[in-house]
């Protein structure tokens, strides 16, 4: 039900990319520094997230060590029946594959949803920093795999 989801595929209408409406880069999947995941029902992607192996901000990857989980989304209408638990699982077992030992993750503070998923239900226990930027106030949160 989860599956990489390649190269030739990046776009397609079945990407949860235009389910969600979402039209911004992909930098970095070319080159292989991002692995993007898909959950698919019936064939349909409804959700998505990615793993990246090398981001500019170095809280987020440590090379060979730490790996940054990024743009975990779940179609609104299948939201809160643990699918996202699924996808974030799912990167990280792939993680622990490639060798990574940490994983790191960045989250609005006010984004109650995906923090439950976290912190509560994904151990996203360690606050790397809490800070503020133009969207507002976010947290980079981290985990040992
Ligand atoms: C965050 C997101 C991916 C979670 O996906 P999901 O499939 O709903 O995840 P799950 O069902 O595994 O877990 C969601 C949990 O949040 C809980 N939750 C939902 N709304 C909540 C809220 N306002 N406050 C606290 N907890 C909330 C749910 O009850 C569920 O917990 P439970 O299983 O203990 O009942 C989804 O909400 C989403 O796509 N949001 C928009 C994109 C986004 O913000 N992505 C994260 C970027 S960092």
């Amino acid at each position: 039900m989860i599956r990489e989801l390649s190269k030739h595929e990046y776009g397609k209408p079945k990407s949860i990319v235009e389910v969600a409406g979402r039209t911004d880069n992909f930098d970095g999947h070319e080159n292989g520094n991002r692995v993007i995941y898909v959950y698919e029902l019936d064939d349909r992607a409804i959700g998505e997230g990615a793993l990246v192996f090398k981001n500019d901000d170095p809280d987020y990857t440590i090379h060979n060590q730490r790996v940054y989980i990024s743009r975990v989304i779940v179609d609104i209408d299948y939201r809160n029946q643990g699918i996202g638990e699924k996808i974030v699982d799912h990167l990280l077992k792939v993680a622990k594959e490639k060798g990574f030992i940490e994983a790191s993750i960045g989250v609005d503070e006010d984004n109650y949803a995906a923090r439950h998923l976290y912190e509560q239900k994904m151990d996203f226990t360690t606050i790397l920093y809490q800070g503020e930027d133009e969207a507002g106030k976010y947290l980079k949160l981290m985990r040992k795999i």
